[in-house]
């Protein structure tokens, strides 16, 4: 990071930072932290300091976020104290691109990280949104580019709703937080301890073996296998554009049976064809036919 960029960071981040990175104990792989109070958005400070050419290893970290992003132009609600919201900038290893199945992995140390600390019912909805009893309770936004260097970054933004006790009415539905589903109270530092540390460790092997080595550790988190699910995406699925009722035609409804060895989900047709989807979202429809509405849209 040059001097000039690094003067735009408020002091109070930077002393924070230091504070947070003694906290978070070996087996990290944060070098550096910055720790805001408010913030427009982690991941647009992030992006920022990486197009300049910070270096991998960066984290940080915010009380409340006054911007927050979420994945296709969303909105990401993040008030203060109400959960965990972070950055952690990325470099791939020298010569190689940035792996799609960071993300995968990122949401695999989300969920077992929420386990290890008796969140029993966190899983991941593919591809990486972290679901407790259906509903969302946290999600990852994931973006990669080039520096002024031309060296490639991957930013992940991973937000974790733990507190928040009350979403708006277009939320109400699908959201939720650890408070709410659980009851229980957690140390926001503690979960980024577990996570950071489960993401080493998975990047580690990610880095040596693929992700076909960890895709085990995905699946044990998935509650996507084996159920039946929508494309939410409109270019996946053009009858979105037309209605809703036209996109949950039973035709467009597909079992998920697995998640394949490069992390596409492997769908199977009324028809009986089987393909891979590696893009886009989906929407889970409920294990059991209960009465009313069948799908519930986790965005
Ligand atoms: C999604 O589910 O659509 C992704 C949400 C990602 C939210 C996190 S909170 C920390 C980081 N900063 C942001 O502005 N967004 C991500």
């Amino acid at each position: 990071m040059t001097e000039a960029y690094s003067s735009t960071i408020p002091a109070q981040a930077r002393e924070n930072g230091r504070d947070l990175l003694i906290r978070l104990t070996a087996g990290s792989i944060v070098r550096k932290a910055l720790h805001f109070h408010t913030i427009d958005s982690t991941n647009t400070q992030a992006r920022e300091l990486a197009r300049n050419g910070e270096p991998g290893g960066l984290l940080i970290l915010a009380d409340e976020q006054t911007s927050g992003r979420g994945r296709l132009g969303r909105g990401f609600i993040s008030p203060a104290d109400g959960g965990l919201w972070f950055t952690l900038l990325l470099r791939p290893p020298e010569g190689q691109p940035v792996s799609p199945a960071v993300t995968l992995i990122a949401g695999t140390a989300v969920c077992q990280a929420m386990r290890d600390m008796d969140i029993l019912d966190a899983s991941i909805k593919w591809p990486n949104d972290i679901l407790i009893r259906e509903r969302k309770a946290a999600g990852i936004l994931a973006e990669s580019g080039f520096d002024l260097h031309q060296q490639p970054y991957l930013i992940l933004g991973i937000g974790i709703n733990l507190t928040i006790e009350a979403f708006p009415p277009e939320l109400a539905a699908s959201a939720t937080s650890v408070r709410m589903s659980t009851g229980l109270k957690i140390d926001p530092i503690q979960l980024l301890q577990g996570i950071l540390t489960h993401f080493s460790d998975l990047s580690d092997q990610l880095n040596k073996e693929g992700f076909p080595a960890i895709r085990s550790r995905y699946l044990s988190c998935s509650s996507t296998v084996g159920r039946d699910v929508i494309l939410t995406d409109p270019v996946m699925n053009p009858d979105l554009a037309i209605s809703n009722r036209a996109a949950s035609d039973p035709r467009r409804i597909y079992r998920c049976i697995d998640i394949a060895e490069d992390g596409s989900l492997v769908l199977l047709d009324p028809s009986g064809r089987v393909f891979q989807q590696n893009s886009g979202e989906i929407s889970l429809r409920y294990p059991a036919a209960p009465t009313g509405t069948m799908e519930r849209d986790h965005t």
